[in-house]
């Protein structure tokens, strides 16, 4: 496995490589669901790429970004595992030199849920995904149904600019309970990792109402949100949302393939959750 640290050896590197590559773009801190998109990726492709940078970008200013964890030996030790071939771990100072002032911006899709509660997010996220498209020139890119709304604007950005690549989906990896796995897992106590499995059941409940036919959408946010609003270690629930699954936008009713989901406080960490009702 090979640990690359700059863009120019990254993309000489790249050059060489005969056959489809494939990105896995991480924050590192890896757990099991950043190695299914990578297991995913060397099973689809014949080299698979995973990037590991914490980027400054979309992180707010009162947000985690040196707090970020990060543990490049843990994460490299787990790569070799899953026969990654390549890492590319570029500094802040190697992918923004002084002077970057050019931004990708989608618009509309960004001004709801996550980037309605962390302004500036999506901007950061599309602007480090089309460098590292740039860098990597992947025929296909992985990414979580975890955050789907990063889903949703990659996707848009790569359609909408003509992007050499496919984009694709991996379903979210949980722990046993149905916790989905996420870096910020770890900043739970023991107690408000019990409480966390909540955002799971809200969920399951929001699925259960559409199987038995319920097509409410006021409806099924307001049982999800009382179910939580049960849990006494829940500090802040952001938003419940039953949207279309391209839009983005709430629906009046509920429809196949909506996107139902949540972004909750439990203790110090802010987690997000989704399902796509089928
Ligand atoms: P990060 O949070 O490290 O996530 C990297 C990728 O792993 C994302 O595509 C995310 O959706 C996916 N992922 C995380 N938890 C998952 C789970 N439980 N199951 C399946 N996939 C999961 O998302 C980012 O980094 C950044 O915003 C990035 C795209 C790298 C741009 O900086």
């Amino acid at each position: 496995m090979k640990v690359i640290e700059t863009i120019a050896e990254m993309k000489r590197v790249r050059l060489e490589l005969p056959g489809s590559v494939a990105l896995v773009p991480t924050m590192g801190y890896l757990h099991d669901g950043h190695l299914e998109l990578v297991r995913r990726a060397k099973a689809e492709n014949r080299w698979g790429v995973v990037s590991i940078f914490v980027n400054p970008t979309q992180f707010a200013p009162h947000e985690d970004y040196t707090a970020y964890l990060r543990d490049i030996p843990r994460d490299l030790a787990m790569l070799e595992k899953v026969n990654a071939d390549m890492v590319f771990i570029p500094s802040a100072d190697e992918m923004y030199r002084t002077g970057h002032h050019t931004w990708v911006n989608v618009e509309q899709i960004t001004d709801r849920l996550e980037g309605e509660i962390r302004p500036g997010h999506f901007r950061g996220v599309a602007t480090v995904c089309n460098k590292l498209f740039n860098i990597v020139q992947p025929a296909r890119a992985y990414f979580g149904q975890k955050d789907a709304q990063q889903l949703v604007v990659i996707r848009r950005m790569v359609s909408d600019l003509n992007m050499n690549l496919e984009v694709v989906n991996v379903p979210t990896v949980r722990e046993a309970d149905g916790l989905a796995m996420s870096s910020r897992n770890t900043y739970l106590s023991p107690d408000e990792r019990r409480a966390a499995v909540v955002l799971y059941h809200a969920l399951k409940l929001a699925q259960k109402m559409w199987s038995q036919g319920d097509r409410d959408p006021h409806r099924m946010r307001h049982e999800m949100i009382k179910l939580i609003e049960e849990e006494p270690l829940v500090e802040k629930i952001d938003y419940v949302s039953v949207a279309d699954s391209e839009t983005l936008e709430e629906l009046h009713e509920v429809s196949p393939r909506a996107l139902v989901s949540l972004a909750v406080k439990i203790g110090r960490p802010r987690l997000i959750d989704n399902i796509v009702l089928e």
